[in-house]
């Protein structure tokens, strides 16, 4: 379950501080699959920033898991997000010097799991997402869509609750697009996992369990069901 109560946000020092998110509530059960729609500039990456604890809200509160995640240490906030959250981006940010199988597996890293089991690990999503015979290509050896694949890849292998895709389909064509928002609806049905899906694409936002539209760092539409 994610919670979010009252939050405003903006950017720049307390006097010239542009208001991006003014008193967003939210109430996001878990397992369920979630787009986040509004123009350009309307505070959806901003507020995915502050969910995936990126960034802190300037006031109002974040509950994730039932544990109040907003106010903590930035060490404390680095361990949350490793423990329950995955990021999937636009343009995908993987590490070009590395394979397929050592992107996937580098949150691993960071929780001191030996090489032999990362790679496991690392291999098993990348069965998941199809990609099993891919696992030593760089990620200039791939195709867009095969790499939002490794990226997915990646934001599972901690097994998060969470998964936070700000326009995954962004940079694909509707080919690779609607391959990735199969996958991610595949994965949220098997896995329980909840993902918050920022996207432009109505169509997309439509095969969501909840659609959630904002303007100018506000909500104004909370649509459930088709
Ligand atoms: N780091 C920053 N510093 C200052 N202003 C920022 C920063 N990040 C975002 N903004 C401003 O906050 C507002 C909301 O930006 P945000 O990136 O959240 O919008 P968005 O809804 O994700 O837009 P898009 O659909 O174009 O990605 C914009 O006016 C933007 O200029
Ligand atoms: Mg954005």
């Amino acid at each position: 379950m994610l919670r979010l109560i009252d939050i405003t946000h903006g950017y720049g020092p307390a006097r010239s501080r542009t208001q991006v998110l003014d008193r967003v509530s939210l109430v996001m059960p878990s397992g369920q699959m979630w787009a986040l729609t509004g123009a350009s500039g309307s505070g959806k990456s901003t507020l995915l920033n502050l969910i995936g604890l990126l960034d802190r809200p300037q006031s109002g509160a974040i509950e994730l898991a039932g544990q109040r995640v907003s106010g903590i240490e930035a060490s404390e906030a680095a361990k949350v997000r490793n423990r329950l959250i995955g990021f999937v981006f636009q343009s995908f940010h993987l590490l070009p010097r590395l394979s397929a199988w050592e992107n996937v597996a580098l949150p691993l890293v960071h929780r001191g799991i030996g090489r032999a089991e990362r790679r496991h690990a690392a291999m098993e999503q990348l069965e998941r997402v199809g990609l099993g015979d891919r696992l030593h290509h760089r990620p200039e050896e791939m195709s867009g869509g095969q790499r939002q694949r490794v990226a997915i890849a990646r934001a599972l292998v901690t097994q998060p609750r969470l998964i936070l895709a700000d326009e995954p389909t962004g940079n694909l064509d509707s080919e690779s697009g609607a391959m990735v928002m199969a996958l991610l609806r595949n994965i949220n049905r098997e896995t329980g996992v909840s993902i918050l899906m920022v996207t432009h694409d109505a169509v997309l936002a439509r095969s969501c369990d909840y659609r959630v539209q904002m303007q100018d760092g506000r909500i104004i539409q909370n649509a459930t069901g088709q």
